[in-house]
């Protein structure tokens, strides 16, 4: 169970967001944010997400991808899969993009994220920052990423070898209003981060 921080109080940076913004990159302009895609275990989100870090880098962009499976072999390497590591695992991964959002970059997060509560949560914690939070919903029907199973996890959880696994042995909430919905069926992985892109565009991130 957390302990909680007392006589805390937080610190003011000299470095202002406009400041930030016009020294950070190639192209002007304060453009932090996070964008998060959620779904299915096999859904496209890792590919999605560096696709468009490397799109955003490419063009002089500060980006960077946080991705699960990277994730919990660091900062979270002491969580599991059980509904109260995975929510410890988002409700951290929401702070780290945050500071990421605020230092000026776009943070591109990665996660299967199943619960909303949890992403809920995230988009708070930006909310009270004053930061943009874009939800992505990467909407790959659980038969198109069980017939992909890429890694073979679903094959494991089906065999019972994996306990707790998203979309088999148990949930994944879909979210309710997502800023996108991405249907990666018969889609290439361009097109898809197109959509991202185009997302990022109206919303004037980048031009
Ligand atoms: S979560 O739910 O957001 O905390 O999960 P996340 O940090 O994104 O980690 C998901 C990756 O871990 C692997 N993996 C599992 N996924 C789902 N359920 C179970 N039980 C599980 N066990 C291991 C898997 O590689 C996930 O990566 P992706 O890219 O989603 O396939
Ligand atoms: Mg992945």
């Amino acid at each position: 169970c957390l302990q909680v921080a007392t006589n805390v109080s937080e610190q003011k940076h000299n470095v202002t967001r406009e400041i930030r913004g016009n020294s950070l990159g190639l192209c002007r302009g304060f453009r932090g944010c996070t964008i998060w895609l959620t779904g299915l275990s096999g859904a496209g989100k890792t590919s999605i997400a560096f696709e468009l870090e490397a799109f955003l880098v490419l063009h002089g962009i500060p980006a960077y991808g946080l991705d699960g499976d990277n994730i919990r072999t660091g900062l979270n390497k002491n969580l599991g899969f059980t509904p109260a590591d995975r929510q410890e695992n988002i409700r951290r991964v929401g702070e780290v993009a945050k500071l990421f959002a605020d230092s000026g970059v776009i943070a591109i997060c990665s996660f299967v994220s199943p619960f909303a509560e949890d992403r809920e949560l995230v988009r708070k914690i930006h909310k009270d920052a004053e930061l943009r939070f874009y939800e992505v919903f990467v909407d790959t029907p659980l038969s198109i990423c069980e017939s992909r199973d890429v890694k073979g996890l679903y094959k494991k959880a089906r065999e019972g070898v994996i306990k707790g696994f998203t979309g088999i042995t148990q949930d994944y909430e879909k979210p309710e209003n997502p800023e996108l919905i991405i249907n990666t069926d018969g889609y290439t992985i361009k097109e898809s981060t197109q959509l991202v892109i185009n997302l990022l565009q109206e919303e004037g991130i980048i031009l």
